[in-house]
């Protein structure tokens, strides 16, 4: 942990401002925060025997504090508290980070939901995370899930390998390429893992080659039958839209193939085409999910949130309305899973607690699965018997260490201005409104990361809120696309709220677990977007719920964000240069850019490469 030299014991924000001026800061630095909940005593904050107690530097990379804690503890240890159920009402009034999205706890009566309760040991825990990870991981486990087929060997959307080794045949090339597995991943967007994930090559017998000798990228797994042998059939996974990759394994820092990094690679748009030209047609309607390389239409889901006379009684009319004219969400780019761990609430406006997991499974619900006659009863049992350990492998993902060098006096002074710079301070001249809580500061929305300000109590009520961001900022404060928002409308907030994904067991309960974006349930609350926590934001260009915004630089400098971009691509292997379609280079020293922040980029004119009449 990095210290900043020089002060000991009992630190004042007055010693802050002695800072602002021992750097040379632009005025306003410190002061800003007079007046504000900031302004009350900073606390001593635990000594970690170095003397210095001004802890400013030092990163959790997200993930949820019960596998930090379970690190080296028995079995039998009992877990602490979920720092997220501390996000209840008045718990940040008058401190410097503002939260208005609370946790509800939607286990809170296992038996009325007929789910799993919350773990309440390290064992619990490591039991339910063992079958997460095999049903989230892929990689041809033994119980892995599959779009829409649970764990079920086939299903609409599994295809056999055979037309997976078609793939070069839809792409125009005169013969099967030596480097056909990584073209596919190229292509797609999908990276290849480094554990084994195979497919049966033509001719093989996956069950006398060990699932056979080709390797799938991540977004794809060979299922297995109920005997365990291999089914040479293949099933999407959510990696497709979660996974990305960062570096490679050679740069250390668990770079590479990143799981739930969100990081805006896949095609999601020629996987679809690929796969249904290819000889598995259902897969088609996946086009629907995305147009662009990068960013996915998942949440255009609003559709699936179609009223139903039976449910919505009078107000059907209405309610179709509504739905109807919801529109799409247009292009999203997906949140870090490793974030998960740090939000009471989650998806992008705050629409559902964070404990509502029935929605994770929603891609690997068995309502397309091989049995003769689906029945949704069998799908929520096999939801209730997933989500909960599907949670917890998501739950235990952390953020990759940033690789290149730090600047350590410039990231101390980063610190201070991210936790008390008042953006709205005296002369700033912010046209924006400014927020009804909180200090002003970045941190007064993303969360409090410097071990000095999380064990600050005039910053968090309780340490173990460090990095919780639970703020759904207003639309007329953080004012980015609305398109996301407006989707999720009056009419959807009800049809979906009411269901099985929303909980119906827990409407009208205190721990009302349906759509939090109900006109009922939020009260004077304002729609908006919610702030996301920043663990590893360096990996996960680009930037904003629709990654409009290519790197950090010009997030924060908005005068400079390109109008019209695009990443650049992998250079292809010399002898198949204009043959091959390459993905976004993820090459740390090629393609990353320190100084912005982000990856490399073409600006473009309006017109340029793209489509007349579809720009
Ligand atoms: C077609 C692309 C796609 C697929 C496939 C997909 N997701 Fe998502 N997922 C998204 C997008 C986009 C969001 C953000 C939506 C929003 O906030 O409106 C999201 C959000 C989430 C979130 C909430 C994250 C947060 O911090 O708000 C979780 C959890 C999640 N997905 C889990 C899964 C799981 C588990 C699977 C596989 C069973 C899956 N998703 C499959 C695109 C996808
Ligand atoms: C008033 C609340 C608020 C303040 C203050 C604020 N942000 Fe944000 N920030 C948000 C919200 C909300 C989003 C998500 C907006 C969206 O995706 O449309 C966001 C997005 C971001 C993102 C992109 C996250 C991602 O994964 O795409 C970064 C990085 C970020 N903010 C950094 C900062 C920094 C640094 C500061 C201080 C200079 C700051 N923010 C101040 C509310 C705030």
């Amino acid at each position: 942990m990095r210290k900043l030299p020089g002060l000991t014991g009992s630190v004042r924000l007055g010693a802050l401002i002695g800072i602002c001026s021992l750097v040379m800061w632009a005025a306003g630095c410190a002061g800003d925060v007079e007046g504000g909940p900031g302004d009350a005593p900073v606390q001593d904050v635990p000594d970690e025997g170095g003397g210095d107690s001004l802890v400013l530097l030092g990163s959790k990379h997200g993930g949820h504090a019960w596998f930090d804690f379970c690190e080296g503890q028995p079995d039998s240890a009992a877990l602490p508290g979920d720092p997220r159920a501390l996000v209840q009402p008045g718990v940040s009034d008058g401190k410097a980070v503002h939260f208005n999205a609370w946790w509800k706890d939607c286990h809170v009566d296992p038996e009325l939901v007929g789910e799993q309760p919350h773990p309440e040991t390290c064992g619990e825990l490591r039991e339910s995370w063992e079958r997460g990870h095999q049903l989230m991981v892929g990689n041809g486990a033994v119980g892995a899930g599959t779009f829409f087929a649970g764990t079920e060997p086939s299903g609409f959307l599994s295809f056999p390998a055979d037309i997976y080794n078609n793939l070069w045949v839809t792409w125009g090339l005169p013969g099967r390429p030596d480097n056909f597995d990584y073209l596919v991943a190229e292509r797609f967007g999908v990276p290849l893992g480094t554990e084994r994930n195979p497919y049966p090559l033509p001719g093989e017998d996956p069950n006398a080659v060990d699932g056979g000798s080709g390797q799938l990228p991540i977004n794809m797994t060979q299922t297995r039958n109920a005997d365990g042998s291999w089914s040479g059939n293949i099933g999407l996974t959510c990696h497709g839209c979660h996974s990305g990759e960062v570096g490679s394994p050679a740069d250390g820092h668990a770079l590479g193939a990143l799981y739930g990094s969100g990081t805006g690679l896949p095609d999601i748009g020629v996987i679809a085409r690929d796969l249904a030209i290819a000889g598995a047609p259902p897969m088609g309607i996946f086009a629907l999910f995305g147009a662009s390389r990068g960013t996915n239409n998942a949440q255009f889901a609003n559709i699936t949130a179609i009223p139903s006379p039976a449910d919505s009684g009078a107000a059907f009319g209405q309610q179709f309305a509504g739905w109807v004219t919801s529109g799409s969400t247009a292009s999203m780019d997906t949140p870090a899973w490793w974030n998960l761990g740090h939000r009471p609430a989650k998806f992008i406006d705050g629409v559902v607690p964070t404990d509502a997991v029935r929605v994770d499974m929603a891609f690997y619900t068995p309502l397309l699965d091989n049995r003769p006659v689906p029945t949704g009863q069998d799908a929520g049992a096999w939801v209730r018997a997933h989500d909960q350990a599907a949670d917890h492998w998501m739950l235990s993902l952390k953020a990759p260490t940033y690789p290149m060098e730090i600047d350590e006096d410039l990231a101390r002074q980063g610190a201070l201005l991210f936790h008390v710079k008042d953006l709205w301070a005296g002369n700033s001249g912010n046209p924006v409104p400014r927020p009804d809580g909180g200090n002003g500061s970045c941190a007064s929305c993303h969360g409090a990361y410097s071990p000095h300000f999380a064990n600050d109590p005039a910053f968090l009520a309780d340490p173990a809120l460090e990095g919780v961001a639970s703020y759904i900022v207003p639309m007329d404060i953080i004012q980015t696309d609305p398109e996301r928002m407006h989707a999720f409308n009056e009419a959807v907030q009800q049809s979906s709220g009411s269901g099985f994904v929303g909980y119906e067991e827990t409407v009208g309960s205190d721990q009302d677990c349906g759509a939090q974006n109900r006109d009922d349930l939020r009260g004077d609350r304002e729609l908006g977007y919610l702030a996301p926590p920043l663990y590893g934001i360096w990996a996960t260009a680009p930037y904003l719920h629709n990654g409009s915004v290519p790197d950090v630089w010009s997030l924060l400098k908005s005068d400079e964000r390109p109008a019209i971009w695009r990443r650049v691509s992998e250079p292809a292997r010399e002898d198949q240069v204009g043959q091959v379609v390459m993905g976004f280079d993820t090459d740390l020293e090629r393609a990353y850019d320190p100084e912005r922040m982000g990856w490399s980029y073409d600006a473009l004119a309006c017109g340029d490469g793209t489509i007349p009449l579809l720009d």
